[in-house]
């Protein structure tokens, strides 16, 4: 895990600490991160022994929650920055505790979805899991010629998200010192998505469809997947054999190769925004692969996205440069993306009208060029201090009302996920995306 900071040029905690104006705005966390102060998360600052037993009470609290809760708590641990990177990726690896599915039980899945242990419908089948999955594990298994990856849903996943989701309210709204307003806007969406997850026909319907239609954009291959051999706990599809992203980032990938991904991935992104309006909302590096080819696999349409037609057409005039010289249209889609609100105070109104300026500004700048070099440092620097300096204002503390509206909040995670990986693949992007080979 060290060499893995070492390889970022921006510490890792910082790159956490900048989620939180990302996603749901920038209330959450500022009272701690002020009560704790910043050596908490400062690496370069050594900690006292206080603040050290203060992180080991929260993550103690943290990490006594289970299933959805605990991933929840994750998210906004992370997107708030509560913890130090080390409990950070301790917690992190938490889901993984969560005891696999024994082989017998497995067995049981397979038989009450299809009436056959996997053995009779796999030539081979791997009785231990390969890989951890969320809500679920993954085996291996062989038919024929083909090799595949068997998704398999933990029991009662779904019926339990509900109820854990309840457990992270009292301490959202205590420990993470979020408004209610805010939280509980941030948590019907996350709410809305995690339960979708849960739901493996829709995922299967959602791969195939969004798969299918992405097909036709270059370097870039999806699994076939396979109905046959899926229910709503199971999920069948050919296993992408590669190196999973964050393993090739870590040794390190040729650069004329990682521009071909790059550029991959950003028209993918791109496409799914602009032409299908459906968007795999989850891009980090364990979901993708980097195959024998050189081409960029991509797996896990868990979580996804459906962009509604009024929304679009607010979020997407962000990416256009011209918005900023025409004021009255400029407050027509700050207002409608929930950044200012009529009733305001003339006072707030002109400091977030500023400040959403600011930050679109500077999110959207790639998309004011032909290219855009994601390499660059300084840029991200930018965005980072812009973040910290965002968390810390008292206007967005007192804000009584969420900026910036729901549909927004897994956009926004998609487009920091996407940035940091075209970081971390150092790479120059050209900027309109393009569908054909
Ligand atoms: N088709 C596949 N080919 C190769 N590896 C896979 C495949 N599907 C899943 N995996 C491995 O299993 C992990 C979890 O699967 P994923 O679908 O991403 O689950 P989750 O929805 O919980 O993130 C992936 O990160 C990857 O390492
Ligand atoms: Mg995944």
């Amino acid at each position: 895990m060290k060499e893995e900071e070492e390889n970022h040029s921006i510490p890792v905690s910082k790159v956490n600490r900048v989620t939180h104006f990302l996603t749901t705005g920038a209330r959450i966390g500022r009272n701690y991160l002020r009560h704790y102060g910043r050596k908490l998360v400062d690496p370069d600052t050594p900690r006292d022994l206080l603040h050290e037993a203060n992180a080991d009470d929260i993550y103690a609290s943290l990490s006594r929650l289970k299933g959805s809760a605990l991933k929840v708590a994750q998210m906004l641990s992370m997107d708030r920055n509560l913890l130090p990177a080390a409990y950070q990726r301790k917690f992190a690896m938490a889901q993984y505790s969560v005891p696999p599915l024994s082989y017998p039980l497995v067995v049981k899945t397979f038989r009450s979805s299809f009436g056959k242990g996997p053995e009779e419908i796999f030539d081979t089948f791997t009785h231990k899991a390969v890989n951890a999955a969320s809500m679920g594990q993954v085996h291996k298994a062989t038919l024929g010629k083909r090799t595949l990856a068997v998704k398999i849903q933990y029991p009662g996943v779904a019926d339990s998200v509900k109820s854990d989701l309840a457990m992270v309210r009292p301490i959202a709204l205590s420990m993470f010192h979020l408004s209610p307003t805010e939280y509980d806007q941030f948590i019907s969406e996350v709410e809305a998505r995690m339960l979708e997850e849960t739901d493996y026909q829709l995922e299967l319907r959602r791969s195939i469809a969004l798969s299918e239609k992405s097909k036709v954009i270059p370097h870039v291959v999806f699994p076939k997947y396979y109905p046959e051999y899926s229910s709503s706990r199971i999920l069948t599809m050919d296993w992408l054999e590669g190196e999973p992203l964050g393993e090739a980032l870590k040794s390190g990938i040729p650069s004329d190769q990682a521009q071909v991904l790059g550029q991959a991935m950003w028209n993918f992104y791109h496409f799914q925004m602009h032409q299908l309006r459906a968007v795999h909302a989850d891009p980090h590096p364990g979901n993708f692969i980097l195959m024998p080819d050189g081409k960029l696999g991509i797996i896990d349409f868990g979580c996804v996205k459906e962009i509604p037609d009024a929304f679009y057409s607010s979020y997407f005039q962000l990416h256009d440069p011209s918005l900023f010289d025409d004021e009255q249209r400029k407050i027509r889609v700050f207002s409608e993306l929930g950044f200012i609100y009529p009733d305001d105070s003339p006072k707030d109104r002109a400091f977030f009208i500023d400040l959403f300026t600011q930050l679109v500004a500077l999110l959207g700048r790639p998309f004011r060029f032909e290219s855009f070099d994601f390499a660059d440092d300084r840029y991200f620097a930018t965005l980072y201090d812009f973040g910290e300096k965002v968390a810390n204002l008292k206007e967005l503390r007192r804000s009584k009302r969420p900026r910036g509206v729901r549909d927004a909040i897994y956009l926004n995670r998609t487009y920091f996920g996407l940035y940091t990986i075209l970081h971390d693949l150092k790479v120059r992007v050209r900027i309109k995306p393009s569908y054909e080979a």
